[in-house]
């Protein structure tokens, strides 16, 4: 009881890193995620950095923060088997389907998440939703398509707002979506990404997380 939500983020880092500990092998490489929880959880991966051999970064700040730790980054290319990708989020619902992209990492976030055999999201019960879409849906756009891309996100019946003096890592652009009914997330999924000009947009549907770790005032829950 009493917890902050810094608390509860930390006490579900804490939580990954004891769920993936046992599990690891001396040349295991693990997928890191992006944001305020995720770094937690890095700071936690530190302490075991000699049960490991390294991590792939789903952002140039995630992978800074690994390689203070000493803990190497490697390309994804250069991996041949990623057993755990370890991230926060911006909302879940009771299906593990997510929004992600708050911090505008999505694009390498979704493809660390598409290579790793086990996604474990860590996330404060303040990002427990019944109905994604109350967080407005990040899209990341190539900057030349952002006035196309915008109008065709209205036609989807979304409103586009796009996020002032952001680059991504990939140096494109992100637009927000607000007020768009998310109750079909696996379509719009598809739909958003069918829109020429975007590379990727937040909703983690298709591949949802296999495993969430909430944090509660009552102490970690594990979904399923
Ligand atoms: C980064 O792009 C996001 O997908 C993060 O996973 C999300 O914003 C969660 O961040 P916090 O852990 O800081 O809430």
């Amino acid at each position: 009881a009493g917890m902050t939500q810094d608390e509860l983020k930390q006490a579900v880092a804490k939580a990954a890193l004891d769920y993936i500990a046992p599990r690891l092998e001396r040349n295991s490489v693990i997928g890191v995620g992006t944001g305020s929880t995720a770094n937690y959880f890095i700071d936690y991966l530190a302490g075991i950095r000699n049960d490991f051999d390294g991590a792939v970064a789903s952002s140039d700040a995630t992978a800074e923060r690994l390689k203070k730790h000493g803990i190497p980054v490697y390309d994804l290319n250069a991996v041949a088997d990623l057993e755990f990708y370890v991230d926060g989020a911006d909302e879940t619902n009771d299906r593990l389907e997510l929004i992600k992209g708050g911090g505008g990492a999505l694009t390498r976030e979704k493809i660390v998440a598409a290579v790793a055999k086990t996604f474990i999201c860590i996330a404060d019960d303040s990002k427990k939703v019944d109905i994604l879409g109350d967080f407005p849906l990040p899209v990341e756009v190539i900057p030349m398509a952002r006035s196309h891309v915008g109008r065709q996100i209205v036609q989807l019946g979304g409103d586009p707002v796009y996020r002032e003096g952001v680059t991504t890592d990939n140096g494109n652009i992100i637009i927000d979506i607000h007020n768009m009914d998310l109750s079909r997330p696996i379509v719009v999924e598809e739909r958003l990404n069918q829109i020429v000009g975007v590379v990727t947009n937040g909703l983690f549907a298709r591949r949802p997380a296999d495993l969430l770790l909430l944090g509660t005032k009552d102490g970690v829950r594990s979904i399923p």
